[in-house]
């Protein structure tokens, strides 16, 4: 049933009733759960993806996406349910279904200019079987303007013009290893449609499985300047947070005990320093403003640029604390192990992570760089460490997977740079008994600074002298 332009309890009952078929376009980490989402709504769901195995999965009911808790679930269900199928004949799909979601990758090039072509790609395909009634839904994140300029005038291509078939945006707003419950209802949903109709039959379709509510706004600009806006707010501040925490450095005091003071007041909120800004999101959404729009983003570069150098800070603090130790050691020649190359903890994601650049920033000043991330195990070596399995939870007796040494009685320091739960249940005073030196260099702060010095480690972070 076609669904644009129609009563909110028409649209409730069709999708209750799996009377409207939704095709989703991308079915990655973000496009399965939405996808198994609206499936266990009723809908009647097509994904729809060139990735040949993940459309051979799906229609097994076998779940590719990794680290979201529920979702294996959602997807046998609805498959066993023949409620969610795949294709990778995405205009079919189209022709299909009554709403098409786009839900796919968005990008930069070399020069960090937005690149958008897997957005028009699927535009054009869609296009090729819109039909009259049809609603397009741009979930993907993007800079603003690019419904209005870019997908309306893609998809008229179809021959048929806007008020024939609906559009608009409603932005991901959820976060890798939550996609379940953030798109259920942790967070109110954000719609802005291209006309009054297509902000209505949005905000109906999305009632249905978002139980905090939706927020329409006025058009699908506000809607997409939603979604960067948030991403860009938390890169200035973190960037604000680190600059602070460097002054504090200097100052030779402690930014934590500053920072959780002065937020004490209700309008301060400085943010937790660390090593790096990653994720395909916050250090990829403010070139999303800065290069579409012509008015001053100083503010928005600066920040990036802040965020962007502290790998390098971080790794200047290992450097300072090998010179402290006074033990004739330096970077050059030193052995590192990094823990922790996901660019957050406990999620199996890396892309633009800080800890890539930690790694490519102690191998250029010569060190032997050895890595162990409890979710990415050997894949760390992808990154040029040499993968280390710390092989108990007590994080002794690790084997460099290379060529069998570089136990941990070989290593000069350590250096965290994503924040997996497991670190600070290690057992320190084993892992410093063995250690060559007993150097710890903390890129997320995650640690006791206390419970290490007391220890005989030598203890630095940001912000923390
Ligand atoms: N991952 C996150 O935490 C997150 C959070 C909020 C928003 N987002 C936004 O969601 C969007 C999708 O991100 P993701 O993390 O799901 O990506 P992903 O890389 O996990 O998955 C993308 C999927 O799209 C498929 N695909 C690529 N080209 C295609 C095409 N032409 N037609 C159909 N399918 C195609 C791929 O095969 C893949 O299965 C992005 O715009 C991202 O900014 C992501």
């Amino acid at each position: 049933m076609k669904i644009y332009g129609q009563p909110e309890d028409r649209i409730r009952q069709a999708v209750a009733s799996g009377d409207v078929t939704i095709a989703v376009y991308g079915l990655g980490k973000m496009g399965l759960p939405l996808a198994a989402v609206f499936a266990d709504a009723g809908a009647r769901v097509i994904g729809a993806d060139i990735d040949e195995d993940v459309v051979c999965g799906i229609n097994q009911g076998i779940c590719h996406v990794t680290g979201e808790p529920g979702l294996p679930k959602l997807v046998e269900r609805n498959v066993g349910y023949g409620r969610l199928s795949a294709t990778s004949d995405l205009v079919h799909a189209a022709e299909a279904a009554d709403v098409m979601v786009i839900l796919v990758p968005t990008l930069l090039d070399y020069g960090n200019k937005p690149d958008m072509s897997i957005v028009e790609s699927v535009c054009a395909d869609i296009a090729e079987g819109l039909n009259s009634g049809d609603f397009v839904i741009q979930e993907s994140t993007v800079p603003p303007r690019t419904t209005q300029n870019l997908i309306l005038p893609l998809l008229e291509r179809s021959g048929l013009p806007a008020g024939d078939f609906g559009v608009a945006h409603c932005p991901e707003r959820t976060a890798s290893g939550r996609a379940i419950i953030d798109i259920t209802g942790a967070y109110p949903k954000i719609v802005g449609g291209i006309d009054d109709a297509s902000t209505e039959t949005a905000r109906a379709l999305y009632s249905t499985i978002n139980k905090k509510g939706v927020i329409s706004v006025s058009d699908a600009t506000a809607a997409e300047s939603v979604k960067v806006f948030e991403g860009l707010y938390r890169d200035v501040n973190i960037a604000l947070a680190n600059e602070l925490a460097m002054v504090c450095d200097e100052l030779g005091i402690d930014a934590t005990e500053v920072f959780d003071a002065a937020n004490t007041q209700p309008y301060s909120h400085i943010h937790a320093p660390g090593c790096g800004v990653g994720g395909h999101c916050i250090p990829v959404y403010p070139y999303f403003i800065t290069e579409t729009v012509r008015s001053r983003t100083d503010m928005l570069r600066l920040a990036r640029r802040i965020n962007d150098g502290m790998p390098a800070y971080t790794v200047d603090l290992l450097e300072s604390a090998f010179a402290e130790l006074n033990a004739g050691i330096s970077l050059a020649g030193a052995r590192v192990l990094v823990m922790g190359v996901t660019y957050r903890g406990d999620v199996n994601e890396t892309r633009f992570s800080p800890a890539i650049v930690v790694i490519n920033e102690l191998r250029a000043r010569g060190a032997e760089v050895f890595a162990y991330d409890p979710v990415l195990g050997a894949l760390v070596g992808r990154f040029g460490a040499i993968p280390y399995d710390l092989d108990s939870a007590a994080g002794t007796g690790g084997t460099d997977e290379a060529g069998g040494t570089g136990g941990i009685e070989e290593m000069d320091a350590i250096l965290i740079a994503s924040d997996h739960a497991g670190f600070g249940e290690l057992d320190w005073d084993l892992l410093g008994e063995r250690m060559r030196h007993k150097v710890v260099v903390d890129g997320r702060g995650i640690l006791d600074p206390a419970m290490l010095r007391s220890r005989g480690y030598l203890y630095k972070a940001v912000g923390r002298p």
